[in-house]
Parts: C-alpha cells; structure tokens; sequence
C-alpha cells in the first residue's frame, strides 16, 4: 500500500489530498479563492499568492485528518512544480519540503499538466491504446497522445487563449461573475440553439490554417464583444434574454471547435481511448459532446468526475505516486518553474 499527500498551489486553489495506490481518492481539499479574484474578473497573482500562505497549512491538515492517516505514515509527498503563478507554486513546494525534511519523506515535483491528464484514468480502467488526451483549462488547451502516466506527446495547442480564458473573458464581457467556465454555463441553460443556426445567427466555429488539431479563441472572444460594443456604434445594455442567448451560442461554438480537433486527432490517430481534463472539461455541454463522439465510435471515454477535472490535489498525489513507484524522486533542492508543462 502507497500513501501520499498531494499538494496543490499553481494557481487560485489552495488544495491537499491523500491518495492511497495512486487511485483511491482517501480525501480531497479544495481551498478556492474564487471569491477573492472575482472583483477583478480574473486572478491577481499577489492575492493569489498571500490566499495560499493564509490556508496551505490547514488545508494540508484537514486533508490529513479527513483520510485518518498521520503525516508519519505517509510513503511520499507530491507537490505541483510547473507550470503556474511562481510565487503561488512556492508557497505549496516550501510547505511541502518542510513536510518532507521534518518527517524525512521523499518529495516528488509534479507536472500540472501532467497531472490533469493522469486524472483521467485514475478512476477509470486503464486506456487503450491508441489513446489522445484533451486538456482544457484556464491557462492551457492542448491535445496530446496518451501513451503513459509519464509520456505523453503535443498534438495540438492553442494559437491564442486558452479555452477557459476565452469562457472567462467572454463572461466578463457579458457582465456575468468570475470564474467565466459555471456562470456562460449557468446562463445557457434552457437555451436552444438550433433556432439560431438554422436563422444563421450563431457564432461560427473557429477556423485554425496552422492545424485541424490546433485551437484559437480569441476570434470568437471578438465576435461576442462586437454584438455587445459594434465597431463603430454604441455599448449595447444587454437583458437577461439577450445575455443567456449569447452566452449559448459562444458556449456552443468554443465546445464545438474543442471536439471538432479532438475528432480529427481520433482519426488521424485511430484512436481508441479518448481521455479529457481540466476545469473546462467541467462544462456539462462538453461531456455530452464527448460521449456523443465516443459512442459513435465505440471508444472508450476517460472523462473524471468535475471535482478531479478541475485544479485538485488528487491528481497530483496520484500522478506522485506513479513517479514514486518508478523511482522518480527528488531532492529538497527542487524547484518551481513558472513555464512548461506536459509538452
Ligand atoms: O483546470 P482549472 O481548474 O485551472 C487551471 O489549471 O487553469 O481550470 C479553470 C478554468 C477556468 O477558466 C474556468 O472558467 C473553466 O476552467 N471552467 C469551465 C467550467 N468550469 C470551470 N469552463 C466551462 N464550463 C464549466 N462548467
Ligand atoms: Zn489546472
């Protein structure tokens, strides 16, 4: 049996977790700051930075306590090193060490990339392969072949936002609170699009010359901003219908450009094992799209439950343990890096 203690702080959760074989979830923390950032429709990394020194320590405890194991009994602590906000992934790396030095555990620096995509088959059975992983997040939305926990290849990447971005940005446009991905969502609920396809009144899909893999939303994010502010006329005062009907129709298209990639890297990989990730990968529109594409083909879906796509220490804890199972151990002189990633 492998414990370990996960610890999350790349961006604007604060987040611990005990896994037990690098699967079974024994408790999962999520200190989020939400809140904090939504004044300022985004995060502000000095906030962010000071949130995660305020609450890592009882997080890190209330994760402890909720799996009933002593930080003694730990076989490793994992802990994001990369990619994120540099001073946010201090704070949870020099908590870690502290751990690691005082009860002299082995600490193992985590990809947080990495991360989402092992998260997509740690409750799940294991991928076939060949298998392509789509990661959407707030700062990254990339596609990868899948071929291990710890290998993994870049297929495809965005030219511009992120995916989460553009569904940040685009609710800060329409008025709609901080974070962007739950209130487009909230507010498109019940809307039906159809009609506005079939008038021709929709947004259209992205079109990407670079590759039918890669991903652009910043063009979409545009036309949302020129219904509200037209180029040469007035800022329009949107009502409730107006605002849901945009909301749809942006999350429509940005959903639709996410699987129309993911369906050409199925094909041009032959893919049998579809994995998603990410906060994104939340968006309930998202996954039923998902499993359309999937049950079309016969092909097995790894889509984890909201609370392992979006950012948590589960995953790193799980992912901490495959690197602890193979040896992958490092040093207290580890460190955070701002960059990278899973590519
Ligand atoms: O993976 P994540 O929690 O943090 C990063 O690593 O970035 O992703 C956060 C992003 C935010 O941009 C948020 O708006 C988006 O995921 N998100 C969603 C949904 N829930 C969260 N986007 C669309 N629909 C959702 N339901
Ligand atoms: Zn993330």
């Amino acid at each position: 049996m492998t414990l370990v203690l996960g610890i999350e702080s790349s961006c604007d959760e604060t987040a611990a977790a005990v896994v037990r074989d690098g699967k079974l979830v024994l408790s999962s923390i999520v200190a989020s700051q939400a809140d904090l950032h939504a004044p300022f429709r985004g995060v502000v990394p000095e906030i962010a930075c000071r949130s995660h020194l305020e609450v890592i320590i009882p997080t890190i405890e209330t994760a402890l306590r909720d799996a009933n194991v002593s930080a003694n009994e730990l076989d490793a602590i994992a802990v994001t090193k990369k990619p994120g906000l540099i001073g946010a992934l201090l704070v949870g790396l020099t908590a870690a060490k502290a751990i690691a030095w005082y009860y002299k555990k082995p600490i193992i620096g985590v990809d947080h990339l990495a991360a989402h995509l092992y998260a997509a088959t740690m409750e799940t059975e294991p991928a076939r392969h060949p298998a392509i992983a789509l990661v959407a997040s707030g700062g990254h939305t990339a596609l990868y072949q899948f071929i291990s926990a710890s290998e993994f290849e870049l297929i495809g990447s965005t030219n511009d936002d992120a995916a989460g971005e553009a569904f940040d940005k685009v609710a800060a446009l329409l008025g709609l609170p901080y974070p962007g991905g739950p209130s487009i969502e909230k507010a498109a609920e019940g809307v039906d699009v159809k009609p506005f396809i079939r008038a021709n009144e929709h947004f259209q899909k992205p079109r990407v010359s670079s590759s039918p893999l890669d991903f652009s939303f910043s063009g979409l994010k545009t036309a949302v901003r020129y219904k509200i502010m037209p180029p040469h006329g007035e800022r329009r005062i949107l009502d409730l219908t107006e605002t849901a009907k945009l909301a749809a129709m942006f999350q429509h298209a940005a959903v639709e450009h996410l699987i129309s990639s993911t369906e050409a890297a199925i094909e041009k990989y032959s893919a049998k094992s579809v994995l998603a990730g990410g906060g994104v990968a939340c968006n309930k529109l998202l996954r039923a799209r998902l499993a359309e594409i999937c049950n079309k083909r016969n092909l097995l879906l790894h889509l984890p439950r909201p609370a392992l796509c979006s950012d948590n220490a589960a995953m790193i804890a799980g992912l901490g343990t495959a690197l602890y199972n193979s040896g992958n151990i490092d040093s207290l002189e580890l460190t955070a890096t701002a960059s990278g990633g899973a590519s």
